[in-house]
């Protein structure tokens, strides 16, 4: 297939396509309309067609969908064909929250280990994962081949933190702390903000609450 650019809104909805599909497979359904993904996705049959035709389209005419087939497609692209490996910095509330969440290794990414600074965390067991000092870093990711590393530290500390793992080969940050980050082009920056999807929320409460009052 040749290399086209694909739009940041296209590989954004693309984890939504897999998930459902992920779920229709699991229920056993071997082919789907666009018009029957668009019942269940909340997303108009045209947009599913113009998402899907980025990649050569997958469907046929008459038939839909091979779901299996979209499913490992779309799976191919995001990259999740192969395991990442992850590191998480910051063994706090959100830290062990996320090691805790055995979900994720369903997908291909394994947490491996993880760090803090505080001495008095050192030693404690997430899960099956022993909290670790920073010093062990270095030596730990070149050992265990992680190419992800998930910052759920003060923000102040993010950007010394985020340049060590760089060093150290890191191509990708998972980003918790609310600062933006410096790093070179070639490593993958994710910033996750739960805050900005609940002023999303907020924003479409009063929206609606306006409409309800015919503003
Ligand atoms: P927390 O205070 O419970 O945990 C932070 C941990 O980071 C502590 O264990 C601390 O010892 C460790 N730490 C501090 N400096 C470090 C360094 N230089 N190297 C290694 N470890 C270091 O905080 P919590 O609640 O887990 O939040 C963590 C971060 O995530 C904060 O920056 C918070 O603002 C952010 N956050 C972001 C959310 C989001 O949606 N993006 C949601 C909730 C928290």
């Amino acid at each position: 297939m040749e290399e086209k650019e694909i739009s940041q809104a296209v590989i954004g909805r693309l984890p939504r396509y897999f998930r459902y599909l992920g779920e229709l497979k699991d229920q056993g359904i071997e082919r789907v309309s666009s018009q029957e993904l668009s019942d269940i996705m909340k997303v108009t049959a045209s947009q599913i067609r113009q998402d899907l035709n980025n990649f050569g389209g997958f469907g046929q005419q008459g038939y839909g969908y091979n779901v299996e087939y979209l499913f490992q497609e779309i799976g191919k692209i995001l990259g999740l064909d192969q395991n990442h490996n992850l590191i998480i910095i910051g063994a706090g509330n959100l830290g062990q929250a996320l090691v805790n969440y055995g979900n994720f290794e369903r997908r291909g990414f394994l947490f491996k280990g993880v760090f803090d600074s505080n001495p008095r965390l050192h030693g404690k067991r997430i899960r099956d994962k022993t909290v670790q000092p920073m010093e062990n870093i270095k030596g730990f990711v070149q050992a265990n081949d992680i190419d992800i590393a998930v910052l759920t530290i003060p923000k102040t500390e993010a950007e010394k933190v985020a340049e060590e793992l760089v060093g150290y080969g890191i191509k990708g940050i998972w980003n918790f702390a609310h600062v933006d980050l410096n790093v070179p082009e070639e490593v993958q920056v994710e910033n996750v903000h739960l805050s900005d999807s609940l002023m999303k929320l907020a924003y479409n409460i009063s929206r609606s609450r306006k409409e309800g009052d015919g503003a």
